[in-house]
């Protein structure tokens, strides 16, 4: 039988903290006018020093899980889309696995710029598909706010933090994840980058100095690759889902700037009511603005049984991907199930629980170096 890999749970956090047009236009040269006009965007969230990319991918699969009605012990695949992780490694996707108590899931970082959870979503339907795992957590999360030259008005203006989840799982249902596209084009990897700090250039009070640390992007171009590369992906997808593309009930795209996602709706012939926007309130989150809009469109009741959603992303590397989803979900599902006390007691138990096992580690650790200090006092004869 033939398996489908079906999205059964969502979840998004973005932190607390927005940052407005006007507050930004007293860091930098800008205005109000000038972002809205030219990127569509009006404010952005930005962390507090206190969140990072696995807190904020935390808050969002917590919420993914308790939609889906799952356990983390059920979870056997963590993906953590991002470009911004908590750090060169471990990957965020072992915090997040350890965070969640999921203790009997791989997991692992993908890093496919702003196309990465679009990325996610295609690996893991693939290998639910193909019957290596059931059930799978893929998640996009950025605090790119810390990547950020807080001078360069030409960036600093266009991203935003924040975290979408969704859980994915195998069925014999038709349905799901039902086509994927991904590509890549490394010709234009220095058009959208961040030069220091790898093995190229690493960390050091030059690369500092220089301000190789921040993200550094050739705007224009990426406009161009963007135009061009989100039409062409979609009708990809659609061709090999069997879809027209007026058979489609809502285009989700990349959050990046809305003339783009104006110039490709237009290009496909999608009407705006069919797309769905909201880069308005969060800017520019990279891999975790698909995920953040499709949460948003789930429950705000966009997304019906039955409806065919087509997510398409781009970004550094560059790179693109393209998704095309049957929404299958039942209807008591959206909107939101009523998160109660109970039930988010019993995912923080989880949570608790993986703290535990950190403290036993130690106390473990510590009483077999008690053990070595005793034998070698005490020679066994
Ligand atoms: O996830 C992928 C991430 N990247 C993207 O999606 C970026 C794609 N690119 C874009 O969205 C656009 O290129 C931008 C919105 C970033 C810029 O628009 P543009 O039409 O390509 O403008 P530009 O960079 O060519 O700059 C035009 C002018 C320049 O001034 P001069 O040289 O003509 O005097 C810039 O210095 O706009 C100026 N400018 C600004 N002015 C006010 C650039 N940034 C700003 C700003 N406020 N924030």
């Amino acid at each position: 039988m033939p398996r489908y890999a079906h999205v059964i749970g969502w979840g998004c956090y973005v932190p607390p903290k927005v940052m407005s047009n006007d507050e930004l236009a007293k860091m930098v040269d800008t205005s109000d006018g000038w972002i809205r006009e030219m990127t569509g965007i009006g404010e952005r969230h930005i962390a507090s020093p206190k969140e990072s990319t696995a807190l904020m991918a935390v808050h969002a699969a917590r919420e993914a899980m308790e939609t889906a009605d799952v356990n983390p012990s059920d979870i056997e695949l963590i993906i953590v889309a991002t470009a911004s992780p908590e750090y060169p490694f471990p990957a965020t996707a072992c915090l997040v696995q350890d965070a969640l108590g999921a203790d009997h899931a791989g997991a692992f970082d993908l890093e496919a710029g702003c196309s990465g959870f679009v990325y996610g979503m295609c690996s893991a339907a693939g290998m639910i598909r193909g019957g290596m795992f059931n059930t799978i957590l893929v998640v996009g999360a950025e605090t790119l706010s810390r990547l950020v030259d807080w001078n360069d008005r030409a960036t600093c203006v266009l991203f935003g933090d924040g975290a979408g989840a969704v859980v994915l799982r195998g069925s014999e249902k038709p349905g799901g994840v039902i086509a994927s596209v991904l590509g890549s084009d490394g010709s234009g990897g220095e058009l959208l980058i961040v030069p220091g700090g790898g093995s190229r250039n690493p960390a050091g009070p030059e690369t500092v100095t220089s301000g190789m640390h921040y993200i550094k992007m050739s705007g224009r171009e990426v406009y161009r690759f963007a135009t061009r590369v989100m039409a062409s992906a979609a009708r990809q997808v659609a061709q090999q889902a069997g879809w027209t593309l007026d058979k489609v009930d809502l285009f989700i795209p990349h959050q990046a700037n809305l003339r783009i996602i104006d110039s490709a709706a237009k290009s496909l012939k999608i009407p705006p009511e069919k797309v769905f926007v909201n880069l308005e309130k969060y800017g520019n989150t990279s891999a975790a603005s698909i995920p953040i809009a499709l949460c948003e469109a789930i429950d705000t009741g966009r997304i019906k049984p039955g409806d065919k959603v087509l997510m398409v992303g781009f970004g550094a590397g560059l790179t693109w991907a393209a998704c095309a989803l049957e929404w299958t979900t039942p209807k008591h599902l959206a909107p939101p199930v009523q998160r109660t006390f109970l039930i988010r007691l019993r995912y923080n138990w989880f949570g608790i629980r993986s703290i535990l096992a950190r403290i036993l580690r130690h106390v473990d650790a510590a009483l077999s170096r008690l053990r070595e200090v005793v034998e070698r006092k005490l020679p066994v004869e």
